[in-house]
């Protein structure tokens, strides 16, 4: 899809569809002329109320040169901010392109144009690459109609729409096709697109380096592990001496291992590598933005699987770090690349350091499909994160992690166990992070609960949402 951005009167845009927003609780906006007597009447038949996603249409007259006038509800104007027009024109988009329309226009009245342009790009993502005969539609152009003031704008909407559905691509491959391997493949193709440094660690390197904490999940697999890193160094010599390291979960399929999971929902678990995937979605977005910081993400790669091969519940292994470790749970595999990665993102030269992962299931019972889990050790990394979050509009809650909690991860036999016991889990999870990221200023996102739409929403597509590639590179940039 191509996204221009034209500055002229709604009678002059050439289009299939040309939408506006109109709210519960306001008029149509005076710019309207021609239209606005007709949505005035509209809202006065009480046909159309301006509710969230309510979505009306129209032919229009021949002095215009588009075909249709689309209306879309806003909702409550004090409600409405960047996230509802992500929203609204993502369900705008979802509808309209359904109808066969192919160029749609929106006429963007005071807002930001980087969330309308993101929204579209969103709502244009359609999970059918393996479908033979799809009766899916997409656009083809998206214009947006603004002052040329927005030109900016829209190139930043581009730049963090297509990273994140460039994430969402890669985490919704099956299993089958998207191994360790592959995940490499297609993260050195993408750092070689847009100008990055990329070295994957193999088997014999982490070997010999003694990550034994991520080779005791890799082992029962036939497929390879990797370590991805990607680096980006800004053209300038920063003014500081931080280092930003990102760290994603990339297991690409979590069968549970010997500790296996239920069948019934298993499928899902191809999006056990969605922290990775976010990472190289935000390192796309970064290469094109340029922050003032370096940024290097470490991507630690595998299949978890069962097998004769495979680690066995009791198993006792040495991280990278020298911690051992008493794996109670093989199913608990994330944390144990994660702490690998962490070890060596801290010898890489990382300052600072930011993880996602889809890591325990009871996130998802704490807080549902809503809110990101957020874990720290750090209060000012943690208000940047936070403050980053919230600007994009990903929605994120700061959950404790009180020195209370070590004792759940005591081990008879080890330095610590991999799982903490049935309550408070997603805690003890992210407390064995904790653990190895020790003095290093360190936020952890819980993004299992986020990652993934059961359900297809009028804005985005089932399935992978992209969720926090938007909160990274701003991070970054923000800096
Ligand atoms: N990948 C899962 C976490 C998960 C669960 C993600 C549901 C998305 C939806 C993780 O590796 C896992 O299995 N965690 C266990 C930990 C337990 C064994 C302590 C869990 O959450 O059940
Ligand atoms: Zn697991
Ligand atoms: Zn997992």
């Amino acid at each position: 899809m191509d996204t221009t951005l034209v500055s002229l009167p709604l009678d002059r845009v050439e289009a299939d569809a040309v939408v506006v927003l109109l709210f519960e609780d306001e008029a149509a906006p005076a710019e309207l002329k021609g239209v606005s007597a007709w949505l005035d009447e509209l809202k006065a038949s009480g046909e159309f109320t301006g509710k969230t996603a309510e979505l009306a249409v129209q032919h229009l007259a021949p002095g215009f040169q588009a075909k249709r006038l689309v209306v879309v509800g806003g909702g409550k104007r004090d409600k409405y901010d960047a996230a509802g027009l992500r929203r609204a024109v993502g369900t705008s988009v979802r509808a309209l392109k359904q109808k066969g329309v192919k160029k749609l226009a929106w006429f963007l009245s005071g807002g930001d144009a980087e969330a309308a342009v993101e929204g579209a790009i969103l709502g244009n993502f359609e999970p059918d690459r393996y479908k033979t005969s799809s009766d899916a539609k997409s656009l083809e152009s998206f214009v947006l109609i603004a002052p040329d003031s927005a030109k900016a704008g829209v190139e930043r909407g581009k730049i963090l729409g297509d990273a994140q559905n460039f994430t969402r691509d890669l985490v919704n491959e099956p299993a089958n096709v998207m191994t360790p391997t592959l995940l490499a493949d297609r993260a050195r193709a993408m750092a070689a697109e847009v100008g990055l440094e990329c070295e994957i660690l193999d088997e014999p390197r982490m070997r010999q380096l003694g990550m034994g904490s991520l080779l005791g999940v890799s082992q029962g697999s036939a497929e390879p592990p990797a370590l991805i890193i990607i680096r980006y160094k800004p053209a300038q010599a920063p003014t500081t001496k931080d280092h930003l390291g990102l760290v994603g979960k990339g297991v690409t399929f979590d069968t549970g291992g010997v500790s296996i999971k239920p069948a019934d929902g298993m499928e899902k678990m191809k999006y056990d590598m969605a922290g990775g995937a976010a990472m190289l979605g935000a390192m796309r977005a970064i290469a094109q933005l340029k922050p003032s910081i370096p940024v290097t993400a470490l991507v630690p790669a595998v299949e978890n699987m069962v097998g004769s091969k495979a680690q066995r519940p009791g198993d006792i292994v040495t991280s990278l770090s020298g911690k051992t470790i008493e794996v109670l749970n093989t199913d608990a595999e994330g944390r144990l690349i994660l702490v690998d990665a962490i070890t060596y993102a801290q010898r890489l030269g990382c300052t600072h350091l930011v993880d996602a992962a889809t890591l325990t299931g009871a996130i998802v019972v704490a807080l549902g499909n809503v809110n990101i889990g957020v874990f720290t050790n750090n209060d000012a990394l943690l208000a940047r994160v936070l403050a980053a979050a919230k600007a994009e509009g990903e929605k994120s809650w700061h959950m404790p992690l009180d020195d209370d909690y070590k004792e759940l991860l005591k081990s008879a036999f080890a330095d610590l166990a991999n799982i903490g016991g049935r309550w408070g889990g997603a805690i003890s999870a992210a407390y064995f992070l904790k653990e190895f990221a020790g003095d290093t200023p360190w936020v952890h996102l819980d993004i299992a609960g986020t990652a993934w739409l059961d359900e297809a929403k009028p804005f985005l597509a089932k399935g992978p949402s992209g969720v926090a590639v938007r909160t990274f590179t701003r991070l970054a940039l923000d800096w």
